[in-house]
């Protein structure tokens, strides 16, 4: 029996933080057995937020690309990939959208959050719209069985599956419904308590070094219960407090806990346990970087190989596809 295969992507928007590693990486890293895994750095859905500042998209590909190999993500096992290097996907887009209502795109919640969001720009374009279009094209162009991705991204693969039926009730059964394997949600905060956000400018990132990593924990939001060090606090109530839960140990999450409500430890002896258990937890991120980062020739190659990788499976179901919709001509 061959493994089932999922398909998940990323876009390039730089260096990964905690938050994108206890989230997503960590999790696609445990799937690369049980699945055959398909990654794809999606450069074209930056494209349609960040079109007018397509810059750092190049560097950016580096940086997530360097993060997901010292993560663990292993060429050897699984597909990694970029998106625009697999034309195909642009071609999937097209022929989809004769058939997808725009209506289906407007309804999607993504759509108009992310325009209220991010209304210094303006994403009134039809790229924008298309995004989730753009998305299940990746997926369904694999045939992938499964998505690994967070809640926020159900309602996409959700959409996936309607065009899919769409598709398959028009053309014949060429596409499997794309399932979504969701990705339990760890809350990871940033520095300053909210939602670790590279936006927000509190994030801890993959590549900080340990020394970096201390500096930015030790300042951290804690309980504001806890103005004194006599004052007890409420670890459900502390940022610090969700880290341990993501990196230390039952023992040392009881520790803190016990410490904090009998104001037993102090805060800095809570971080500076928390620190410890972080760093443990990278220490294979910590040796495995720099080695990537050293050289980019290596890592573009790993992309290339990928890409052509995928390209030929992307290939065999635009055939089919073709033939499906019957446009299908002789070609030399
Ligand atoms: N939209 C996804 C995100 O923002 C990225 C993405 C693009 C993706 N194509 C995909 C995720 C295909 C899963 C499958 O996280
Ligand atoms: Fe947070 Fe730990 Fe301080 Fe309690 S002791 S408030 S859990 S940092």
């Amino acid at each position: 029996m061959p493994r089932p295969r999922i398909l998940s992507g990323m876009r390039p928007t730089g260096a990964l933080h905690l938050g994108n590693l206890m989230g997503a990486l960590d999790n696609w890293v445990r799937l690369q057995d049980p699945y055959d895994c398909f990654f794809a750095i999606v450069d074209w859905h930056s494209l349609t937020t960040d079109y007018a500042d397509p810059g750092p998209i190049r560097e950016n590909i580096l940086e997530v690309a360097c993060d997901w190999l010292a993560a663990g993500l292993d060429p050897s096992r699984s597909t990694l990939f970029i998106q625009s290097l697999v034309p195909e996907h642009a071609e999937l887009h097209l022929l989809l959208s004769m058939i997808v209502p725009v209506p289906w795109l407007e309804r999607v919640p993504t759509y108009k959050e992310q325009q209220q969001q991010l209304s210094e720009k303006d994403l009134s374009t039809y790229g924008f719209l298309g995004y989730p279009l753009l998305q299940t094209a990746d997926i369904v162009i694999y045939k992938a069985d499964a998505v690994p991705v967070g809640e926020d991204q159900a309602p996409h693969v959700e959409l996936s599956r309607e065009i899919v039926r769409r598709f398959n009730n028009f053309f014949g059964p060429v596409f499997p419904e794309p399932q979504t394997l969701l990705t339990e949600a760890k809350r990871i905060p940033g520095t300053d308590g909210r939602k670790m956000s590279k936006s927000y400018g509190n994030a801890v990132y993959m590549k900080d070094d340990p020394e970096t990593m201390r500096q930015k924990i030790k300042p951290m939001v804690t309980d504001p219960a806890r103005m004194r060090r006599t004052d007890p606090g409420n670890p459900d109530k502390c940022p610090v407090f969700d880290l341990h839960r993501a990196f230390s140990s039952p023992e040392t999450q009881g520790w803190a806990a016990e410490g904090c409500r009998t104001a037993g430890i102090g805060c800095l002896d809570c971080k500076g346990r928390l620190i410890e258990h972080m760093l443990a937890r990278l220490q294979d991120v910590h040796a495995r970087r720099p080695q990537f980062a050293a050289r980019p020739d290596t890592v573009w190659d790993i992309l290339l190989e990928g890409s052509k990788k995928a390209r030929t499976v992307a290939q065999v179901t635009m055939d089919e596809v073709r033939a499906a919709m019957k446009i299908s001509y002789p070609r030399k």
